[in-house]
């Protein structure tokens, strides 16, 4: 077929070049069953890259995993195969704003979304992503805290966790999209509908879903869900690759495309190995606070 050209490229390419591929649920089936070597959650994905023995990691998703790979095993080549594969949310926030945020409200801890620079990682006190952020709201022992940029996974965790949050005003362009007309849309379109929603959906979204989690939270209850009608209120990837290894599980499928996730190709992974580019890099002057950061929430 028309993929199997660069698969077999890639193949041989990983093996020559010592290298493994880590891809994000949101990348697309023929990379995330055909070429990785280890598929997950952003949480999941930083764990592994820590134990990555190769000498190089291709990292198949955006620029923040691959820094976050990068910060946790230094030593490595990281490539990202394509270098404009951003996201809104990194996008909404500075390193200054972060610095200004702490003089306005003094004393309060700052929880940074891993979905950030290293620049503004290195301003903040812990990370958390969407997988632990409620566990790492509560180690923390305080009744507020300043957790950024996306106002809608701080007001989501607020709810559960009671702890009252100062949010920042950065948003996922593929989960804000969703509305919470759609989803009672598509219950009464098809009955007995399982609705699985992300956390950086808007909260009146996640409150028609009958359970919200990390891209790795819906993977494992789609696994307890042969014989159901699901819908995951995510990225259009995630149902693709889930449907491959659930047969009996039937998704419908709304969903958005993330167009900074679908920059990363077959062919731009073929090329990135070929040619050893992009290569992350981390400005010195903020790396090690910026890896604090990551530690402090991979050890919370
Ligand atoms: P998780 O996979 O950590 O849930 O993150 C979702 C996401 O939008 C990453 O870009
Ligand atoms: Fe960023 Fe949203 Fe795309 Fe994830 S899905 S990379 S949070 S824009």
């Amino acid at each position: 077929g028309a993929f199997a050209d660069d698969i077999a490229a890639i193949q041989r390419l990983k093996a020559e070049k010592n290298a493994v591929i880590l891809a994000h649920n949101y990348q697309t089936p023929e990379i995330f069953h055909c070429v990785a070597d280890v598929t997950g959650d952003s949480l999941a994905l930083a764990r592994e890259a820590q134990n990555v023995e190769a000498d190089v990691i291709v990292m198949a998703g955006v620029e923040f995993m691959a820094e976050t790979a990068k910060l946790l095993n230094p030593s490595k080549t990281v490539l990202i195969p394509d270098s404009n594969a951003g996201c809104s949310l990194a996008d909404s926030i500075t390193g200054r704003d972060v610095r200004l945020m702490r003089e306005r409200y003094p004393g309060l801890p700052v929880i940074t979304y891993v979905n950030t620079s290293a620049d503004v990682k290195a301003e903040s006190d812990i990370c958390c992503t969407s997988g632990n952020a409620a566990r790492i709201v509560k180690s923390l022992g305080v009744d507020r805290v300043i957790m950024i940029p996306d106002e809608f996974l701080a007001r989501n965790i607020a709810k559960e966790t009671g702890v009252d949050v100062v949010t920042w005003k950065g948003h996922c362009e593929v989960h804000e999209r969703f509305t919470p007309e759609e989803i009672r849309h598509w219950r009464d379109a098809y009955p007995g509908l399982v609705v699985l929603a992300h956390p950086e959906c808007p909260p009146e979204v996640v409150a028609e879903a009958d359970f919200s989690g990390s891209t790795a939270g819906m993977s494992d209850y789609v696994a307890t869900a042969d014989g159901r009608r699901v819908l995951l209120v995510t990225e259009c990837s995630m149902s693709d690759n889930l449907a491959i290894q659930h047969p009996k599980v039937e998704f419908v499928r709304p969903c958005n495309l993330c167009p900074h996730m679908k920059l990363i190709t077959l062919p731009a992974i073929r090329r990135a190995l070929e040619t050893m580019t992009t290569e992350v890099t981390i400005d010195p002057a903020v790396a090690d606070r910026a890896r604090l950061s990551i530690e402090r929430m991979l050890a919370a």
